[in-house]
């Protein structure tokens, strides 16, 4: 029996597969609620023929896609993706979205950007009225990554941002690293009141590789309750 968490992300991902049809190509996110859509992908490749081409956004999924039947390529053999569908750590009211809890921000920004539709499935707790909460997570080189942590603080305080904290994210005692090979500092901002600046100007800074602001790439939301129901937002 599934927890009412679990019963919304399925929900949600049963409900976005919909959405694929026949030949296309589509990303594949990262994340618990990705993993659903992953495996309820997989069923209907399996048991109803269907054909599709996954692009998968981590390693992780990657080799979930492959184990439920899932054809696999890389982004460049794919080209350019009909659908991406993917999770997210918190959305606001005009579909902007912070991603990268898992650490996968990278990719799959990259591959969202790459469709002509990013469909995020998600569970209501994952509504804020503003972005923040969540810490942001950015991505860095290792080469010089104190350096670089400390521009990003200077950078805060420029913006007036209200919490100017940032870490830099841990596997136990060491640094956790991406599937690019780099890490990831979190920035604990509480709120942020202009996402698309902040985003900008993060990317600014030399050593930054992306961060996990996602604005103006998500097109719908499906929001999964624990009831089963859904409710989509576009
Ligand atoms: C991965 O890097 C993230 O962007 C995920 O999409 C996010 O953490 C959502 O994960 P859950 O579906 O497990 O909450």
């Amino acid at each position: 029996e599934l927890s009412p968490i679990d019963k919304a992300k399925f929900a949600a991902a049963k409900r976005a597969v919909d959405f694929v049809e026949d030949g296309m190509r589509v990303g594949l996110g990262t994340g618990s609620t990705a993993a659903w859509m992953v495996r309820c992908l997989g069923e209907l490749v399996r048991e109803e023929g269907l054909r599709i081409t996954g692009v998968p956004t981590s390693s992780r999924t990657a080799d979930l896609a492959r184990q439920v039947g899932i054809t696999v390529v890389g982004l460049d053999e794919a080209k350019w993706l009909d659908l991406t569908i993917d999770g997210t750590d918190e959305f606001d009211a005009n579909l902007n979205l912070i991603k990268g809890g898992g650490g996968a921000l990278l990719q799959e920004k990259i591959v969202a950007t790459a469709s002509d539709q990013m469909i995020v499935i998600a569970d209501a707790a994952k509504e804020v009225a503003q972005l923040g909460a969540f810490p942001l997570p950015v991505e860095v080189v290792p080469f010089g990554w104190q350096t670089t942590k400390a521009l990003i603080e200077e950078t805060l305080v420029s913006l007036d941002v209200l919490g100017r904290s940032a870490s830099l994210r841990l596997n136990g005692q060491q640094p956790f690293i991406t599937d690019e090979g780099n890490y990831i500092v979190d920035l604990h901002l509480n709120r942020i009141g202009n996402a698309r600046q902040l985003a900008l100007v993060v990317n600014q800074i030399p050593g930054v590789v992306e961060n996990g602001l996602f604005i103006d790439i998500c097109d719908v939301v499906i929001i999964g309750q624990g009831d089963g129901r859904v409710e989509l937002r576009d």
